[in-house]
């Protein structure tokens, strides 16, 4: 994930483009795109809105009729990557059938090459899945938990997985034991605390959300792993809003399971995950979907689920290199910059509380406005200022997320933070 941008150029159209898959070296050359490597050498730093305002504007079509600051649902797909989705949807459909059976399979083996050398783990620990709900129910139901065993999370865990734990726990195949994360740890110790203490005698897997899709907070996932495995106790990573949002290294992250998906912050069309398995872990899975055939230490057997998006992952290639030539670090200092711009702008304000972190967190950041529920700041903000934000459940009020994306302005987050001053004015 961390891959030179450099060093990836160079790579660019070497393996996909010989396998006949669409690449970015390919829409390089491609009129239509307009696509020029030398527009992501510049600088980039995360406060050169040229540089930034360029990129906006030549890769990617935004609808102009609002501010879309509400980029934690899904990320917009640069240009490029829209195009080569538009041309893989026209192939699936017109040769249909035997594509699908006679070309695709190898497609789809070279896309999953491709997958896993951006994650860097081999392409016998991960499958390519349709979002990463899908991922981590496979993770969460086909673990071999045994009578007796606890689990652990948190109010900040996405609220999918903990149903998912839930439904074990009415089935008696579990205990679930929830605590309130702090709001606003000081420390990644702060937090790494958090689930030290409560971790019992029987405590068998911590949920670790990454990034929380709530509040932003980034979990320290590889100390609370090493933590939790020097005490026995598996971690199930939930990575939907880390990947492409944030630098790491999933190796380095030491989690055994890990799901993903690839339509948030790394721009592919709207339908694909990833799940990860430590390649020695997968003989004690069991496969959610039915699946006999697959040899038992096989990854196969957790992926038989039927047709896929085709087009989809087909485009995989694509968003990646794309998301590689803009570059994680540039990425993920540019939308910190978003985030601290808006946050610095309100924080004092006497009705304004801020629920993120600001130093552990990335684009994501939520606020309240005292005496207003959360859905009535949201509808205000759209309503009135034609900003899109969104309200999320935490506690009785709630809170409004804020995410921007890499073709937000400085001005949309000032505007944002015009507004919200406005509003807690009244
Ligand atoms: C933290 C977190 N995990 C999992 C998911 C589920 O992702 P998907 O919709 O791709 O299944 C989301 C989606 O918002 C999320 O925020």
């Amino acid at each position: 994930m961390k891959q030179g941008r450099k060093k990836f150029l160079k790579q660019l159209g070497a393996g996909l483009l010989a396998a006949g898959l669409p690449t970015i070296a390919h829409v390089a050359n491609a009129a239509e795109t307009h696509i020029d490597v030398n527009d992501f050498t510049d600088d980039g730093l995360p406060d050169n809105e040229r540089f930034w305002k360029r990129i906006a504007r030549k890769y990617y079509n935004v609808a102009d009729d609002h501010i879309n600051l509400e980029n934690g649902y899904y990320g917009i797909q640069p240009k490029p990557v829209l195009h080569a989705f538009q041309k893989n949807i026209v192939t699936a459909n017109e040769q249909a059938a035997r594509f699908a059976r006679k070309d695709y399979p190898g497609i789809a083996s070279v896309v999953k090459k491709e997958l896993a050398a951006f994650l860097e783990v081999s392409e016998e620990e991960i499958i390519i899945t349709r979002n990463a709900t899908e991922a981590l129910n496979i993770a969460i139901q086909g673990y071999p938990f045994k009578p007796g065993d606890e689990v652990l999370l948190n109010q900040l865990d996405y609220f999918s997985m903990v149903e998912t734990f839930k439904m074990l726990e009415n089935r008696g195949l579990l205990k679930v034991n929830t605590f309130d994360m702090p709001l606003l740890p000081l420390s990644n110790d702060e937090i790494i605390e958090q689930y030290r203490k409560l971790i019992t005698a029987k405590t068998k897997v911590i949920l670790l959300t990454h990034v929380s899709n709530i509040n932003g907070l980034i979990i320290p996932v590889t100390e609370i792993a090493a933590m939790a495995k020097a005490k026995g106790i598996d971690t199930i990573t939930d990575s939907a809003h880390a990947l492409g949002q944030i630098p790491f290294s999933l190796p380095q992250l030491g989690s055994d399971f890990v799901g993903f998906n690839l339509h948030k912050w790394i721009g592919n069309p709207v339908g694909a995950g990833v799940l990860y398995i430590k390649k020695e872990r997968i003989k004690e899975m069991k496969p959610l979907y039915g699946d006999v055939a697959a040899a038992e230490n096989s990854i196969n057997k957790l992926a038989h689920f039927g047709t896929t998006p085709f087009a989809v992952v087909m485009t995989i290639p694509d968003s990646l290199a794309f998301h590689r030539m803009m570059g994680i670090e540039k990425i993920s200092k540019r939308l910190d910059y978003l985030k601290t711009t808006w946050l610095n702008a309100v924080k004092d304000h006497p009705n304004v509380e801020v629920v993120t972190p600001v130093n552990l967190s990335a684009a994501i950041a939520s606020f309240r406005i005292k005496n207003k529920t959360a859905a009535e700041v949201a509808d205000h903000l759209f309503k009135e200022h034609k900003i899109f934000t969104v309200a999320r459940q935490l506690g009785k009020q709630g809170c409004v997320r804020v995410t921007p994306g890499i073709y937000n302005s400085a001005a949309d987050v000032q505007k944002l933070a015009d507004a919200i001053k406005l509003l807690a004015d009244q």
